[in-house]
């Protein structure tokens, strides 16, 4: 049935979902397995959520997740997993910082390819804020973009996948994170994805 929900979702909006099928659990795992300790997690474009399941399985008990689905038909979806730790909003990304201060870690199954340079630049601007930024693409050629936003850019290979796709572990040390929960001034410097 999710398979059915994902592809009918995918022609009524074939750029927007980018993708055929949901990921499978090879790929779903080979990003989760990245959180580490953080706390204060984002997901970006959680579609019928086989990465939000991973991600839940993965992350510690204490930390929370919140995932930002533009799709009202796969929010609905979402909104079925039950777990207390888990935050469903149906708005674009672009509008996150309206709910989340400061993410440790954002995984994203975001199309980029179907984004344009403004929208990606705007993408990568508000996740290098971020400790670890996860994201996975049917590509091998991110890494000179994410290399101009992180320091450490990691890329693995996951062929058990409809299509074989790469996941892009990108990561900043924690002293060049700009930290916005202190004003809201600064908050507005370095989060307004909008500005
Ligand atoms: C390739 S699908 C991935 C779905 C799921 N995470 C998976 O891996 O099976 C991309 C998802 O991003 C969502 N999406 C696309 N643009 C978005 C935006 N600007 N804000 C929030 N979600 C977006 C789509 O609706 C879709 O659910």
């Amino acid at each position: 049935m999710r398979f059915l929900k994902f592809i009918s979702e995918f022609f009524k909006h074939p750029k927007q979902v980018g993708a055929v099928a949901e990921s499978s659990g090879f790929l779903a795992r080979k990003m989760a397995q990245h959180i580490g300790q953080a706390t204060n997690i984002v997901e970006f474009g959680p579609g019928t959520g086989s990465v939000t399941k991973e991600i839940l399985r993965h992350m510690p008990q204490n930390s929370r997740l919140t995932c930002f689905e533009i799709n009202p038909n796969f929010c609905e979806r979402l909104k079925k997993i039950k777990d207390s730790r888990l935050k469903i909003v149906n708005d674009d990304v672009q509008n996150c910082n309206r709910y989340v201060e400061q993410p440790d870690c954002i995984l994203s199954s975001l199309p980029l390819a179907n984004f344009n340079e403004s929208e990606k630049e705007r993408i990568f601007t508000l996740t290098s804020k971020s400790k670890t930024y996860i994201q996975f693409q049917y590509n091998p050629f991110l890494r000179p973009t994410l290399k101009k936003y992180f320091k450490d850019v990691k890329i693995k290979f996951v062929p058990l996948n409809i299509p074989p796709a790469f996941v892009y572990i990108s990561k900043n040390p924690r002293d060049k994170i700009y930290h916005c929960e202190n004003s809201s001034e600064q908050k507005k410097q370095a989060c307004n994805l909008n500005a």
